[in-house]
């Protein structure tokens, strides 16, 4: 992963961010719909501020601790952001946000899976979701994700509170016993 600079899919090409994507990211990531299922997005979200957290994941690229792409959509440019940061473990937490206009066809767990794909060699993945959110429970599903029983209370400054959020795990589907199960079904 480390190595990693642009993942294919499909449909999306997910690419280091640049400064010229701030005011995409600001527009979509500040939609209050988007900012409130994830940590640290404010709203109003202002271009300078998206500069500024694009200034700082690049000066954090050398510590290998931050791998965040931009999924770009030929023709439309940046339609969401998908990465991974280390947490205080071994283990990477896997986030993502798509903008309105482009929800509902496939394109996070598009980019989850060529992501997760390039990511495994960084170790344990984990993500969550808040417990409004199923929607994302759903994409983490199909990127092989699967719940671990746990809840975590996390701040989301969209929302200026803190909410509980269910906990995740990549976790194939030979790991949870799919394979097995299919198997002796045949
Ligand atoms: C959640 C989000 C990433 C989904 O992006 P997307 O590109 O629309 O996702 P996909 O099209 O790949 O898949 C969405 C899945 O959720 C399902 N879904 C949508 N709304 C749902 C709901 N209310 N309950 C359950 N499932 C739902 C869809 O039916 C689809 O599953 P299916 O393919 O089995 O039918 C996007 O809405 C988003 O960015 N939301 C705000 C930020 C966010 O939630 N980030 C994740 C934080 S954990």
């Amino acid at each position: 992963m480390r190595d990693v600079i642009e993942i294919e899919t499909e449909r999306l090409r997910l690419r280091p961010l640049r400064m010229s994507d701030a005011g995409r990211v600001a527009r979509f990531a500040g939609d209050p719909g988007v900012a409130r299922m994830i940590l640290r997005a404010p709203v109003p979200y202002l271009e300078c501020a998206a500069e500024g957290w694009i200034m700082t994941l690049n000066a954090r690229a050398p510590l290998g601790a931050d791998f965040v792409f931009a999924a770009d959509v030929e023709g439309e440019g940046l339609v969401g952001v998908i990465g991974a940061h280390k947490r205080g473990d071994d283990s990477f937490e896997v986030g993502y946000w798509f903008g309105r206009p482009y929800w509902g066809q496939g394109y996070a767990t598009e980019a989850l899976r060529g992501f997760v794909s390039a990511a495994q060699s960084l170790g344990p993945l984990q993500a969550g979701h808040f417990v409004d959110n199923p929607a994302s429970g759903r994409v983490l599903e199909k990127g092989g994700f699967a719940y671990t029983g746990e809840t975590e209370t996390l701040y989301s400054l969209g929302r200026n509170a803190r909410v509980p959020a269910k906990r995740m795990r990549y976790a194939p589907a030979m790991e949870r016993g799919v394979g097995a199960r299919e198997a002796v079904a045949c």
